[in-house]
């Protein structure tokens, strides 16, 4: 049995990589988080329909709980998604991101070197990316200069840094970062789902609207260098996401290190999303236009060549119907 330890399981993406993991089947699995953006409700639904988990909360800045916990264990790997992740939020204070995104994954690093970890998956993102200025037909690639934009950026670029010069200090740990892309969608079994309070994301917002839940939703920009005007994205359904962690953990058993774009290589406009979402439902909806907001790339799409290649990654749920019926299932699943 793999020893696997989730940082930020109770969150969105967290949860679905856990289930993903729970099914597979041949892992003990503990989850940490302060569930400060997760639920604990989410953990009780993994253990109800996907098997058991030890869960602990723990906040990683409580740096010296951090250290009693792991001398406690013994982890084989670790995925680490716990961080703070809305934008504006981290223009208007930074520090928080820089703390709990940077120095806690610092620390993080830090202790499962000291306690012999070997693997470490890291939750990145298309923010280190920036705004690009221009995105090759095949989509961006890791390659790519990295510009960050924003604190979340930066915070997150940072500690991709500080785990490459740390793997190569310590040649028994092993890391790899995935970039997501636009991250979408429920379990397909649907039996988990983003609980994300006050969520920004454009699918789950469009659920939500369509569900009555908001009485209209904004498009901001619809004077973009795009086809129909409005931004274009690469919305990954967050089952084919949780996939590609299970392939990264994989993937450090052959070769050490390394970091890997995560979409599907192609791109849907807000509009698009829009009709999709009032086809799934069956209901139409109110939508205003919106002035464009600061730091929105017309495009940004990924290269995922390299997982491709690398890995047996092989998504499964590249269909933005799928994607918007099961975010739009969850959303009726969920009370308020
Ligand atoms: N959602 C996206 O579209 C997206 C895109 C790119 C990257 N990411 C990255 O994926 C990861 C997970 O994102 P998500 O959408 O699941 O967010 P989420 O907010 O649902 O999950 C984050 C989890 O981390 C926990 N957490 C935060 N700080 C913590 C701390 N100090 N100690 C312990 N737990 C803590 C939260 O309670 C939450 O359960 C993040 O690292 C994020 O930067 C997300």
């Amino acid at each position: 049995m793999e020893r696997i330890l989730i940082t930020g399981g109770a969150g969105y993406i967290g949860s679905h990589v856990a289930k993903e993991l729970l099914k597979r089947g041949d892992v003990k699995l503990t989850i940490v988080d302060n569930l400060s953006t997760g639920f604990l409700e989410t953990i009780e639904r993994l253990e109800r329909f996907y098997g058991p988990v030890e869960f602990v909360k723990l906040d990683l800045s409580d740096w010296e709980g951090v250290e009693r916990f792991f001398r406690q264990r013994e982890f084989d790997g670790i995925i680490h998604f716990a961080a703070a992740l809305v934008v504006p939020e981290s223009v208007e204070n930074p520090l928080k991101y820089y703390l709990n995104n940077t120095a806690n994954t610092a620390h993080l690093v830090k202790t499962a070197i000291e306690t012999g970890v070997g693997k470490f998956i890291f939750s990145s993102t298309a923010a280190v990316y920036g705004e690009p200025e221009s995105i090759p037909p095949g989509g961006i690639s890791e390659e790519a200069p990295t510009a960050p934009i924003n604190p979340y950026g930066h915070s997150k670029l940072m500690s991709e840094q500080i785990l490459s010069d740390a793997a190569r200090a310590h040649p028994n740990f092993r890391y790899i970062a995935l970039r997501y892309f636009n991250v979408a969608g429920a379990d397909v079994g649907g039996k988990i789902g983003q609980s994300t309070r006050n969520a920004t994301h454009l699918i789950k917002v469009a659920a939500q609207t369509a569900l009555g839940k908001r009485e209209r939703m904004y498009i901001f920009g619809d004077d973009y260098p795009t086809p129909d005007g409005t931004c274009i994205r690469d919305y990954i359904h967050v089952d084919d996401l949780a996939l590609a962690h299970l392939e990264a953990l994989n993937h450090l058993e052959r070769e050490p290190n390394g970091v890997f774009n995560v979409g599907y290589g192609r791109g849907y406009s807000v509009k698009e999303v829009v009709e999709t979402m009032k086809r799934v439902s069956g209901r139409d909806f109110p939508i205003s236009i919106a002035p464009r907001r600061p730091g929105d790339p017309a495009i940004l799409i990924a290269d995922s060549s390299k997982l491709r290649q690398k890995t047996s990654w092989t998504p499964q749920y590249d269909d933005l119907e799928l994607i918007c019926r099961t975010a739009l299932e969850w959303e009726e699943e969920l009370s308020e």
